[in-house]
C-alpha cells in the first residue's frame, strides 16, 4: 500500500466532507449542494463505498478525499496530502513538494515579510506619520490597525524591493508576488508607493496580496498620482474574484450571526467592524462573483448587501444579486440612511449603521426601486424596461403570497393590471425553459458519451448486473463503445462478473486504474433512482439504450466505409468498390432492422 492509499484508507470521505458541508443521505450515497460552484439544488454526490465524490452540475468533475481538500483550500496535491496524513497519523516516507507548491510557499513568505514591513512603518516609524494622521482623520483606531495588519508603503521607488532583496529574495520572485512594476527599460520598481496598505488574506489567514490607498487625493492629478486604490496584480495565490476582504477575521462572527453584511470598500469594512458590526466582508468595488458566492456559502446562506449608493442601482449590482441567488444565497439589502457608502454613514453616526443593518429589506423591493430610479415610469418604453428588469427576479419567487404581494406592488407602481404582470412572468418562465434544454445539449458531452455512460450507470447500479450485462452483450460488442474508458470498464466488468457471484463495488473498484476510475464513479454515483425503482421501465430503458448505441456504432462504420468507397471509386478500383458497397448495404440493412424492432417494442 502506498502512502496515499494508506491515508485514504484511514480517512472516511463522508466523515471528512461532512465536517465542511451539510450532507443528506440519498440511497446508498450522500448528496449536498456543491461547494465548488453556485447552485440551489444538490448535484454533489459522495459515495461511501467508492470513497469518492462527483459533481454532476457545472463542475462535472469528481475525485477522492485528497482532491476534495485540494479544491476546498486551494492546495497543491502534496499540501493536501500532508494535511490529511497528519490527521490520519501516517508518516509520509517520501515527500516531494512540486515546483508550483514551492513557488506558492515562496510567494506567501514574500507577502508575509512585506506585510510586516508595511505594518512596522505605519505603527513605529516616522515615515508613517502621515498615514497615521490619515487613519486618525478617518476615525480608525489602533486596535483595528493591528487586527487587520494595516500598513504604510513609503513614498519611494524601491524601499520594499531593497528590503526584500536584503532578505534574500530575487526581484523576479518579488515581481511574481505582484509587488513590483517592470519599467520599459526592464528594471523593477515598487508597485505601492506612498500608500496606506491593506493586507489581503485568504480565509485561512495566508497573506495573498495587498491593496494600497492614496493618502492625499487632492494634491496631484490622477495621471500623476495613479488610481485611488492600487491592488496586487493577479498572481498564482491572488485571484481578485475569489477574495473577500476581512473574511479571515470575520468568519466566526458570520457563522454566529448566520448572515454576512457585504460592503464594497476596505474602509466600509473597517468602520463597520469598529462600530461593532463584525459579521462583514468587502468585495473591493466590483460585482459579487461566483467565486465569492461559493466562499461565502461555507459560512452562511444569508447575505445583506450594503452597496455604495452610486453602485446600488447599477447593472453590476443586479448581476451580483443574480449570481448570489443562483448560488443558493438568500439576498437582502441594507438601505443606507446617510452618505455615499457605509463608511460615511458610520462616520456620521455608528448607530444609524447598526440600525440599517438590522432593518434589511427584501431584495425585490430593492430591485423594483432601482429599476424605477434608472428608467423613470413615464411613458410606455420606461414601463417596458422596468418590466424587463424586474420580471426575471419576480419569476423566481416560489411563495405565492410573496409573489402576489410584489405583483400587486409592481402593478400599482407601473399603473398596469396585475394580469399583465402575471402574464409577463409566465412568458418569461416559458421562454427560459427552452434555452435551458438547448444549453445542456450543446454544453454537455455529446450524445454518444452520454448514452454510453448512461448504459454503464444502469448496469452497475442495477440489482442484478449479472443478468443485465448478459442482455447488453447480446446486442453490443466491446467495439461498439466509442468511449475508451467505458469500453475498458465493460471489458473488466464482463470478466469480473463471470468469476464471482455477487457484484461487490469495493472489490471491483480495486481493479480500476486511475485513468478509468473517474468514469466509473461518474456512472456509479449518477442519480438513476427513478428508473431503477420500476423494473419494467428499467429493462425497457436498458434495451433501448443498447439499440441506440448500436445504431451509432453502425453509423460510425457507415461513415468510414463511405470514405473508403469514395477512395476506391476515385482510384477506379472496381472490385474493391463493389465489396465496400456491399458492406455499406449490409450496415444500412442492420440499421433499418433495428429501427423496425425498436418501433415494435
Ligand atoms: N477599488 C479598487 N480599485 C480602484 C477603485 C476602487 O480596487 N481603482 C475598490 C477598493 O477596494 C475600494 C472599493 O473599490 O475600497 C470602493 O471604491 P470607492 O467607493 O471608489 O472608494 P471609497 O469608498 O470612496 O474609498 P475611501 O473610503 O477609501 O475613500
Ligand atoms: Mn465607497
Amino acid at each position: 500500500m502506498t502512502d496515499v492509499d494508506l491515508v485514504k484508507a484511514k480517512i472516511d470521505i463522508v466523515d471528512f466532507i461532512s465536517e465542511h458541508i451539510k450532507l443528506t443521505k440519498a440511497g446508498r450515497n450522500f448528496k449536498a449542494l456543491c461547494p465548488f460552484h453556485g447552485e440551489k439544488t444538490p448535484s454533489f454526490i459522495i459515495s461511501p463505498e467508492r470513497q469518492s465524490w462527483h459533481c454532476f452540475g457545472a463542475c462535472a468533475t469528481g475525485g477522492d478525499v485528497i482532491s476534495f481538500l485540494q479544491k476546498w483550500e486551494n492546495l497543491e496535491f502534496v499540501e493536501a496530502l500532508k494535511i490529511l496524513a497528519q490527521r490520519a497519523g501516517v508518516t509520509l516516507s517520501s515527500y516531494q513538494p512540486t515546483e508550483s507548491s514551492k513557488l506558492k510557499d515562496k510567494l506567501y513568505e514574500i507577502n508575509h515579510l512585506s506585510s510586516e514591513f508595511f505594518h512596522f512603518l505605519l505603527t513605529s516609524h516616522k515615515s508613517g506619520s502621515r498615514a497615521r494622521e490619515y487613519l486618525k482623520s478617518r476615525g480608525i483606531k489602533d486596535e483595528i490597525v493591528k487586527t487587520f495588519t494595516l500598513g504604510y508603503a513609503p513614498d519611494s521607488w524601491d524601499s520594499l524591493l531593497a528590503f526584500l532583496t536584503k532578505k534574500g529574495y530575487g526581484s523576479s520572485d518579488i515581481n511574481t508576488a505582484g509587488l513590483l512594476v517592470r519599467s520599459d527599460r526592464g528594471t523593477y520598481y515598487d508597485r505601492f508607493r506612498g500608500r496606506l496598505m491593506f493586507t489581503l488574506k485568504d480565509q485561512r489567514g495566508n497573506i495573498i496580496g495587498f491593496s494600497g490607498r492614496l493618502l492625499d487625493e487632492g494634491v496631484y492629478s490622477e495621471r500623476q498620482r495613479g488610481a485611488k486604490y492600487v491592488n496586487t496584480s493577479e498572481t498564482p495565490i491572488y485571484i481578485k474574484g475569489n477574495t473577500l476582504y476581512g473574511l479571515d477575521i470575520t468568519k466566526e462572527a458570520i457563522k454566529k450571526e448566520k448572515e454576512a453584511v457585504v460592503v464594497e470598500g476596505e474602509f466600509d469594512l473597517l468602520s463597520s467592524f469598529q462600530s461593532g458590526v463584525a459579521n462583514i466582508v468587502a468585495i473591493k468595488g466590483s460585482a459579487l462573483t461566483e467565486g465569492q458566492t461559493v466562499l461565502l456559502r461555507r459560512f452562511t446562506e444569508n447575505i445583506n448587501l450594503a452597496l455604495d449608493s452610486d453602485f446600488a442601482g447599477s447593472e453590476a449590482a443586479r448581476r451580483g444579486i443574480e449570481i448570489a441567488e443562483k448560488g443558493g444565497l438568500t439576498v437582502k439589502v441594507v438601505e443606507l440612511p446617510y452618505g455615499k457608502d457605509p463608511a460615511e454613514c458610520i462616520e456620521k453616526d455608528p448607530y444609524l449603521w447598526k440600525k440599517a443593518v438590522k432593518e434589511v429589506v427584501p431584495v425585490y423591493d430593492f430591485i423594483i426601486k432601482a429599476a424605477f430610479t434608472k428608467y423613470g415610469k413615464e411613458g410606455v418604453v420606461g414601463k417596458k424596461k422596468i418590466g424587463n428588469e424586474v420580471i426575471p427576479f419576480l419569476s423566481k419567487i416560489e411563495n405565492p403570497i410573496i409573489l402576489s404581494h410584489y405583483v400587486k406592488d409592481l402593478s400599482n407602481k407601473l399603473q398596469v393590471t396585475e394580469e399583465s404582470i402575471e402574464l409577463s412572468i409566465a412568458q418569461y418562465v416559458k421562454k427560459k425553459e427552452i434555452p435551458k434544454e438547448i444549453k445542456t445539449a450543446v454544453s454537455g458531452s455529446s450524445r454518444e458519451i452520454l448514452l454510453e455512460e448512461y448504459l454503464l450507470s444502469l448496469i452497475i447500479q442495477s440489482d442484478n448486473p449479472h443478468e443485465y450485462i448478459a442482455a447488453v452483450m447480446k446486442i453490443l460488442t466491446f467495439d461498439d463503445f466509442n468511449l475508451s474508458p467505458v469500453k475498458k470498464i465493460m471489458e473488466l466488468l464482463v470478466g469480473f462478473l463471470s468469476s464471482c457471484k455477487k457484484f461487490e463495488v469495493k472489490k471491483f473498484g480495486s481493479l480500476l486504474t486511475s485513468e478509468i476510475a473517474p468514469a466509473f464513479d461518474k456512472a456509479y454515483l449518477a442519480d438513476r433512482s427513478n428508473i431503477l425503482s420500476e423494473k419494467q421501465i428499467f429493462e425497457k430503458e436498458l434495451l433501448h439504450t443498447c439499440w441506440e448505441i448500436k445504431k451509432m456504432s453502425l453509423r460510425r462504420r457507415i461513415n468510414s466505409i463511405s470514405t473508403k468507397i469514395k477512395q476506391s471509386e476515385e482510384k477506379k478500383d472496381e472490385p474493391s468498390a463493389k465489396k465496400t458497397n456491399e458492406q455499406l448495404r449490409d450496415l444500412l440493412r442492420q440499421i433499418r432492422e433495428i429501427e423496425k424492432t425498436t418501433q415494435k417494442a
